[in-house]
């Protein structure tokens, strides 16, 4: 409808998509609220009862009519669900070769950290052309990352990544809300992103990230936490060693095997006995309370740059379990000594 602002702005590959199914539901469904309001209607004074002595007529059932209404709505209605189905693989099915960017959501605000280092409060910087997948999680309470001119969004959950991926295709500056009531200032919780041309991000990456890139950051942290003293390179250390580990299978104490990704990474940082690998006595500390989600953040992005080679990780379709105890992660910056 013109002028009349129903919708947020498409910005995004799949927005036009989401809109379409939008649409075709809502118009089914006020097809037939209209036609049986309509019919109810008319049978209601069409067939009323015009003297006191009337008696309503006998009506035997009809297999074709039956069959008629039971097909057509199970037929539409297959296709609301294949329609449904296929796009919500597209949204939750990250491609591998997005460009990744990490989320924290906390009372009340959304933290962004760019692998190059950079860092965004309330406002995220991206580049059009180009998948962009944000791995978010919460320090406090559930929160809810919502990008409507994306038409995507994904809850924010405490000790746990959650995926979220999407192309953006018109530069802009769009809405990021807070799809979760998370408390008083919950509506406040808003912020903007910034959807530039591939040139100008690159621009704009130039101008930020003093500190060194996440994985410089990472680190650094790995070493004030003294990870360097048991995870040696050489695999002779009391840790295993963590080169070239990312987008492998470890197999684990106990039996079974394990996929080596963030979620992976990140439960055996906070929880490091839950899956310890073979050959090694879980000697480990937790460092659950002593990392803050950031520095958490910047450790992970320190071991994958520690596997060149992979590229990626698999696609996050199902997010990590969280650790056993939902301890928010103490909101301190890096390591706290
Ligand atoms: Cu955060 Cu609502």
């Amino acid at each position: 409808m013109r002028g009349i602002p129903l919708f947020p702005e498409q910005a995004s590959t799949f927005a036009a998509d989401v809109d379409a199914l939008y649409i075709f539901i809502i118009a089914i469904s006020a097809f037939f609220t209209v036609a049986v309001s309509a019919a109810v209607l008319f049978f209601a004074i069409r067939y009323r009862r015009r003297h006191p002595e009337q008696v309503g007529a006998h009506i035997e059932g009809s297999l074709p009519l039956e069959l008629v209404w039971s097909l057509i709505p199970t037929l539409i209605s297959m296709v609301m669900f294949v329609w449904g189905a296929k796009l919500y693989y597209e949204i939750r099915r990250p491609p591998a070769e997005a460009l990744q960017i990490y989320a924290v959501g906390k009372q009340w605000m959304w933290k962004f950290q760019h692998t190059g280092g950079q860092r965004e409060i309330n406002e995220l910087h991206v580049p059009t052309g180009q998948p962009i997948k944000v791995l978010v999680t919460s320090e406090d309470v559930l929160h809810d990352l919502y990008f409507p001119a994306f038409r995507t969004k994904i809850d924010a959950i405490p000790g746990r990544y959650s995926p979220l991926w999407f192309e953006a295709t018109k530069p802009g500056r769009y809405n990021i809300f807070c799809a979760e009531y998370c408390g008083t200032k919950h509506s406040g919780m808003i912020g903007t992103v910034v959807v530039m041309e591939p040139a100008q991000y690159q621009t704009w990456l130039a101008g930020g990230g003093s500190e060194g890139t996440m994985a410089d950051r990472g680190a650094r942290l790995f070493q004030d936490l003294a990870c360097n003293s048991c995870h040696l390179d050489s695999g002779q250390g009391r840790g295993p060693s963590l080169k070239d580990i990312l987008g492998t299978q470890v197999e684990l104490v106990g039996g079974g095997t394990a996929l080596v990704d963030e979620a992976y990474l990140r439960e055996s940082i906070l929880n490091s006995q839950a899956k310890v690998v073979r050959g090694f006595t879980p000697l480990m500390p937790t460092f659950q309370g002593l990392i803050s989600e950031e520095g958490l953040a910047a450790l992970i992005e320190h071991i994958k740059s520690l596997s060149p080679r992979a590229t990626t990780t698999a696609p996050a379709l199902v997010p990590a379990a969280a650790p056993p105890t939902s301890t928010p992660v103490a909101p301190a910056q890096g390591a706290r000594k």
